[in-house]
């Protein structure tokens, strides 16, 4: 099998990247990724502005592209492939990548592919590890989504459960928010909560009787908690306590996922997949279930380009190539509110 090296643009929000992965049927190497976030540009709005980033992303888009060759030592002529992050996103920051990929696919006369970027996170855990064995329930848990996957393979996906209010990533922030620890907080929340105990305060799991997630009851029982002079000053308690149960939420659910689909694998991916909780926690239930985990590493939890090339080249590789009418798309086609054989992306 020939390997071939594809480029990943990523411009979905906040973070411009660019990366190149070598492909050889699931293997994916990656050979170089290169982010630049904006996180201090959107700090003092506490929220990510839209017109802040999309003329940051034009700024960035072609020396992230740039420094990302230099760094692999591949020049644009031995690209074999553009995949770009079309959707879902903010619009204007999509159409930055788009419009790149578009014109250096054009310009390399190479197939030029759009990737979702709720799979993206999925296939992070593909990236530089062996290929893994199928089928699986995929977990993404992230600033904008929170969503159950069965998979028959990398590119046959249902969705089978989704949050309907916030993400985990986005309760994550906001907890962070009402505790005063930062922007975007689910990091740093992540770090206080090692230092506390999580038995201490009470905070109420949310047990949906379907594969949903709900995040806004604890996030109102956190502020709740917060605002009671007995606990107000236990930052680190509070935040190990919303942790837990949110954490609890998401594994309670993989393990009914588990329960009606039998899989070989459990595979996770987004920002909140760099959890320190969520890590050890879903590696006691996949040993308990006897299933094997595969987790993204911490470097591709959050966005990042070499997921989505990834993701790319695993189509690319197939011989399969998208037109130029494909565009930015503010909506997934794998993201709630489109259930069973709908979501499924092939
Ligand atoms: O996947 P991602 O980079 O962007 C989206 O596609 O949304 O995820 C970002 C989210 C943010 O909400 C961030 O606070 C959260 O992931 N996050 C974490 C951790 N690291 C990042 N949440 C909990 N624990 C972490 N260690
Ligand atoms: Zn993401």
């Amino acid at each position: 099998m020939t390997a071939r090296v594809i480029l990943g643009i990523e411009s979905s929000c906040d973070e411009t990247s660019a990366a190149l992965v070598r492909v050889a049927g699931e293997s994916l190497q990656v050979l170089a990724c290169n982010t630049a976030s904006q996180d201090e540009l959107h700090a003092e709005y506490r929220g990510v502005v839209p017109e802040i980033a999309s003329r940051a992303h034009l700024d960035r888009i072609i020396p992230v592209v740039r420094s990302a060759c230099a760094e692999a030592r591949v020049s644009l002529q031995q690209l074999a492939g553009v995949a770009v992050g079309h959707r879902p996103g903010l619009i204007g920051s999509l159409l930055v990548g788009v419009s790149a990929a578009k014109s250096l696919a054009w310009g390399l006369n190479v197939p030029f592919v759009g990737v979702d970027h709720v799979l993206a996170h999925l296939i992070a855990g593909l990236l530089d590890h062996p290929p893994l064995v199928w089928p699986a329930i995929g977990l993404v848990a992230s600033g904008g989504h929170t969503s159950l996957f069965r998979m028959q393979s990398p590119l046959d996906i249902a969705l089978i459960g989704a949050t309907i209010d916030d993400a985990a990533g986005e309760a994550f922030d906001k907890g962070a928010a009402i505790l005063g620890i930062g922007y975007p907080g689910g990091a740093s929340l992540d770090a206080v909560a090692e230092a506390g105990d999580a038995a201490r305060i009470p905070l109420p799991i949310t047990r949906l009787p379907s594969l949903d997630f709900s995040f806004s009851g604890v996030k109102t029982a956190l502020a709740l908690a917060a605002k009671n002079p007995e606990h107000a000053h236990r930052t680190a308690d509070l935040a190990a306590s919303f942790r837990r149960v949110i954490i609890a939420q998401v594994l309670r659910n993989l393990g009914r996922a588990l329960d009606e689909y039998p899989a070989a694998t459990v595979l996770v991916g987004g920002g909140v997949a760099a959890n320190r909780l969520l890590r050890r926690d879903a590696a006691a239930l996949c040993l308990e279930r006897g299933v094997a985990l595969r987790i993204a590493d911490p470097r591709w939890c959050t966005d990042n380009a070499a997921m989505i090339a990834g993701a790319g080249a695993l189509r690319i590789d197939r011989g399969e190539c998208d037109g130029w009418d494909m565009t930015a798309q503010p909506l997934s086609a794998l993201a709630r509110g489109r259930r069973g054989p709908q979501a499924r992306i092939q």
